[in-house]
């Protein structure tokens, strides 16, 4: 792989990136057609991340079908596919560890996953050597845990985020979803449907954090099977709770839909 890439910076040309864990949808490919726009050369990863999942979540079941991740990115333009079986050698001992954005929302209840998700970046950076790096809004943490890492490491690949990629209803892709029975995937429609009555409540008017939250909350535990890990209005950069919607706000939420982690998130613009 660092030897295709120093190839390819040999020739002057800008190396595009987009990590992922495979089982691709449309967000991912949504990604890699941005890869393509700004890079000149397209690389993707496929490698499903011991290291940011915690001792109780899904490594073993995650969803995987490598030969079809193949047949998406190629079809998407992808130059190369990274996918190596392992990444962690045997005394593997260093790892990247943020100070302040990992202590909100997903970070509380998966206390190792952001290490996991810096560090492996981290390591992914070093071999692939991107110009540029592609990483979905869905994970709106994450992303930002990326820019901080690069800014403070002073990584030379520029970051750039993705807009989230919806279902017709309003479910917003992730490979998770293929866990979901009929009646949960209804259930996950609660995620998207409080984030737009959360924008509805505001333009009448109601700015109080606290209400928004409640009001979506109503809607989330109405249906069955759902129980809320976090659902938090916050600085877009900082993460720190805000009070009010009196600033363009960050609205996140986390939602446990049988057995599936699911995660949405917003931006809310104070009322017009
Ligand atoms: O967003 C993902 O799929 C993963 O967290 C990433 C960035 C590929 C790191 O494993």
């Amino acid at each position: 792989m660092q030897t295709w890439s120093d190839a390819v910076k040999r020739q002057d040309k800008r190396i595009a990136f987009v990590p992922t864990m495979g089982f691709l949808h449309e967000g991912h490919l949504s990604l890699m057609k941005e890869g393509r726009r700004l890079g000149d050369k397209l690389a993707v990863s496929i490698f499903v991340n011991p290291a940011q999942f915690g001792p109780t979540e899904d490594l073993e079941s995650y969803p995987r079908d490598f030969d079809r991740d193949c047949e998406l990115s190629e079809k998407e333009g992808a130059d190369v596919i990274f996918a190596p079986d392992e990444l962690y050698g045997r005394e593997f001992q260093t790892y990247i560890k943020l100070e302040k954005l990992p202590n909100h929302l997903c970070g509380i209840s998966r206390p190792v996953h952001f290490r996991g998700v810096a560090t492996v970046v981290t390591k992914l950076f070093n071999i692939v050597k991107p110009d540029i790096a592609i990483f979905g809004e869905k994970d709106y943490q994450q992303l930002l845990v990326i820019r901080q890492m690069a800014r403070d490491l002073n990584f030379d690949t520029e970051i750039v985020g993705g807009p989230i990629v919806r279902e017709p209803d309003g479910l917003a892709m992730s490979s998770r979803n293929s866990y979901l029975t009929d009646e949960q995937r209804v259930s996950a429609l609660s995620l998207s449907k409080s984030l737009k009555k959360a924008r509805a409540i505001i333009e009448k008017g109601i700015t109080d954090a606290a209400k928004i939250i409640e009001e979506a909350s109503a809607i989330i535990t109405s249906h069955p099977e759902t129980v809320i890990d976090y659902i938090a209005i916050c600085d877009a950069e900082t993460l720190d709770d805000m009070q009010s919607i009196d600033r363009p706000a960050l609205m996140a939420l986390a939602v446990k839909v049988g057995k599936t982690r699911l995660i949405d998130n917003a931006i809310l613009s104070p009322p017009h």
